[in-house]
């Protein structure tokens, strides 16, 4: 598939059939969301993969009630950022931007490799946080 494949067919669908995940997979999306173009090549973004069962029954909870399609998903991706770690220049924030970039490199990738990568922002984050154990700020 090449990339204008990958943004023609890329749809952010709610209805989820079981998705083989595996370690190589992870490992290929984290890299693809790497090589994304970052300020100085800051890579702000932290990327959470919730892929081991126990642990990816515990974040049904996080969802909010209009994403209750979610609890059928085979791996929750969290994607955490903070200001401080990217370029902040004058008023601009940069870390915003880049994370979007680097999140949209993994949502291409996952499309390629036949996954389906739904962004949402539907969620409650002090749970994410609570389940992950994760104390930095997740936006
Ligand atoms: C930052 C962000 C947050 C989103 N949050 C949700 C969400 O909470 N629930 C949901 O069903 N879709 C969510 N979406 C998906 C959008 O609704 C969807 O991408 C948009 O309607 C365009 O549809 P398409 O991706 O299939 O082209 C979100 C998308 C983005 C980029």
């Amino acid at each position: 598939m090449d990339v204008i494949q990958a943004i023609n067919t890329r749809r952010a669908y709610r209805s989820l059939a079981p998705a083989p995940i595996t370690e190589e997979v992870v490992r290929d999306l984290a890299r693809c969301a790497q090589l994304a173009p970052t300020c100085n090549n800051n890579q702000p973004a932290r990327f959470v993969f919730v892929w081991e069962p126990a642990m990816l029954e515990k974040m049904k909870s996080v969802f909010s009630k209009g994403n209750a399609w979610c609890r059928a998903d085979s791996m929750v991706v969290a994607v955490c950022a903070e200001k401080e770690a990217d370029c902040l220049i004058k008023d601009r924030e940069y870390y915003l931007f880049d994370t979007g970039m680097q999140t949209a490199f993994l949502i291409l990738r996952a499309t390629e490799l036949g996954l389906v990568a739904h962004p949402i922002a539907g969620y409650n984050p002090e749970l994410v946080r609570d389940v992950l154990g994760y104390r930095r700020r997740c936006r």
